[in-house]
């Protein structure tokens, strides 16, 4: 038994042969802003699709909060997974809706709220995110980091304790992104919730991560304490915080 919100052992995710994730080891605590790194292509993604249900692996498995994600039709599976928040990269807003819209369309899918109080929760959730005065506004009238922000609210709508970002702060300049980050931790400090990030911005990385995963060729090289990391001397995950190319 444990009481990680996230265990993974031994996942092992391929692509037609291609064998991406060779049998990756982690597990994430309540409240912590857990970090994934690696180099560019080597399945940071393909482990957050898998953790939240997108992918099926190959072999190993997947718990959150101890249960095993395994049988994706069910309606318990499936529930459980609509509590994740999720903020892709590419994971877009609906254009044609104001981002009023957008945050409530997740509460409209999945809760019996009435109307009123779900606009309440709108409000309250763009407070959240310091962005109440995009209410009304169209996705396409608002900044990259609004943009962001306004996903993250969304992410945020059906209150998960989990919430997992892809690539935060790519495209947005850095003091944008260092207000994401701020956000971040403030979401955590408040709520309490247990953050997942992928990214490999030094600065936020410095900033915002309690603990690293380092992936390496398929597998989970470091898995602990970012000041842990940052005295490691040698090998893939040192030549990373020195911005040097590793093999
Ligand atoms: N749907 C897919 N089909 C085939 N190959 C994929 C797919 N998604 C990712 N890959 C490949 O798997 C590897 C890991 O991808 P990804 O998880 O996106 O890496 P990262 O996020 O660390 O950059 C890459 O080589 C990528 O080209
Ligand atoms: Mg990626």
């Amino acid at each position: 038994m444990t009481d990680h919100v996230v265990s993974v052992e031994n996942l092992v995710v391929r692509y037609g042969d291609r064998t991406v994730l060779d049998g990756v080891n982690a597990a994430f605590n309540t409240s912590e802003i857990r970090v994934i790194l690696g180099g560019s292509g080597c399945g940071k993604t393909t482990l957050l699709r898998s953790i939240v249900g997108l992918i099926k692996p190959y072999s190993g498995r997947v718990r959150i909060f101890g249960r095993e994600i395994a049988d994706m039709e069910s309606d318990e599976d499936s529930k459980m997974l609509q509590k994740i928040g999720v903020l892709f990269q590419n994971g877009a807003l609906l254009g044609s809706l104001t981002v009023a819209q957008n945050v409530s369309l997740p509460m409209e899918m999945h809760t019996d709220l009435p109307l009123k109080l779900i606009d309440e929760i709108v409000r309250y959730k763009l407070a959240q995110v310091e962005l109440p005065h995009a209410y009304g506004l169209f996705t396409g009238e608002l900044s990259g980091g609004m943009r962001k922000r306004a996903a993250l609210a969304r992410a945020l709508a059906l209150d998960p304790p989990l919430l997992f970002c892809d690539e935060p702060s790519a495209g947005l300049d850095p003091v944008t992104s260092a207000g994401l980050d701020t956000l971040l931790l403030k979401l955590r400090e408040t709520l309490g919730i247990t953050v997942v990030v992928v990214t490999h911005e030094l600065f936020s990385i410095e900033n915002i991560a309690d603990k690293i995963l380092f992936l390496h060729k398929g597998k989970t090289l470091f898995d602990g304490l970012y000041s842990q990391a940052r005295k490691i001397e040698d090998g893939p995950v040192a030549d990373f915080f020195l911005r040097k190319e590793s093999d």
